[in-house]
C-alpha cells in the first residue's frame, strides 16, 4: 500500500531541500523559539543593511518536523530582500498558503517559523535601540528570556529544567542564581548564553551570574 503523506507536493519540496538553511557568523540578528505546543525549535539569523534595514540575508536551522523545515524554508526566501517592516509583517498564514496549505494540526509549526523570524528582527531592533516599546524589565521578563537559554544536557530551557533559583531586577542590575555547580560542564556555555540574552534589554547595566548547585 502507498503512503499518502497529508502534505502538498509544495511542502514536501521545501522539506527535501530546504533553502536558507544554516547559520550565519556574526549575525546583525538572532533568535531561537520555543514552540509551546510541541517543544520544538527554530534559531533563526539576519545579516540586516544598516542604511536601508533590509534583510541582504538570512538563514534557519530548524529543531522541528517537516511543517517547520518548510516553513522556515519558505520564509526565509519571502523574507529576504524586504525591509524589516515589511518582514514583521509577514503571516504564519501567508506562509502557509505559499506552501499550497498546511494540515490544521500543524499550523503551530508555521507560527513557530514566523515567530522565530519576528523574534530575530526584535532582537537586531534592540541592539540597534530601534525598539518603541521601552517597557522596564521585570523578573517575568528576565524569566521570559531565560526559556529560551537551554541546557544542552537535557534539551530544555533552564526554566523548565528547573535550573532558576532566582532573580532579582533592581536599578538596572540583574541577578540570576543558577542551581548548578560552577564546576559543571556547561556551567560556562549557560553563562554566556544568558549574558546574551539578557544584555540586548535597554535599561540593563549589569548582570551578575551565580551558580549555587
Ligand atoms: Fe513541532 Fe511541527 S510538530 S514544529
Amino acid at each position: 500500500m502507498m503512503v499518502k503523506f497529508p502534505y502538498t507536493e509544495k511542502v514536501l519540496e521545501h522539506f527535501r531541500n530546504p533553502r536558507n538553511v544554516g547559520k550565519i557568523e556574526n549575525p546583525d540578528g538572532k533568535a531561537i523559539e520555543g514552540s509551546p505546543a510541541c517543544g520544538d525549535m527554530v534559531a533563526v539569523y539576519l545579516k540586516v543593511d544598516e542604511g536601508t534595514r533590509r534583510i541582504t540575508d538570512i538563514k534557519f536551522e530548524s529543531y522541528g518536523c517537516a511543517s517547520n523545515i518548510a516553513t522556515g524554508s519558505i520564509i526565509t526566501e519571502l523574507a529576504k530582500g524586504k525591509t524589516l517592516e515589511e518582514a514583521k509583517k509577514i503571516t504564519w498564514k501567508e506562509a502557509a498558503d505559499a506552501l499550497g496549505g498546511l494540515p490544521p494540526i500543524k499550523a503551530h509549526c508555521s507560527v513557530l517559523a514566523v515567530e522565530g523570524l519576528r523574534a530575530a528582527i526584535r532582537d537586531y531592533e534592540e541592539r540597534h535601540g530601534l525598539t518603541q516599546a521601552r517597557e522596564p524589565t521585570t523578573v517575568d521578563v528576565i524569566k521570559h528570556r531565560l526559556k529560551h537559554v537551554m541546557n544542552p544536557l537535557t534539551g530544555l530551557d533552564v526554566v523548565r529544567a528547573d535550573l532558576i533559583r532566582d532573580v532579582e531586577v533592581k536599578d538596572g542590575k540583574v541577578r540570576i542564581v543558577v542551581d548548578l555547580a560552577s564546576s559543571h560542564q556547561f556551567a560556562n556555555a549557560i553563562r554566556e548564553d544568558i549574558k546574551e540574552k539578557i544584555e540586548p534589554l535597554w535599561d540593563v547595566k549589569t548582570i551578575e551570574i551565580e551558580f549555587a548547585g
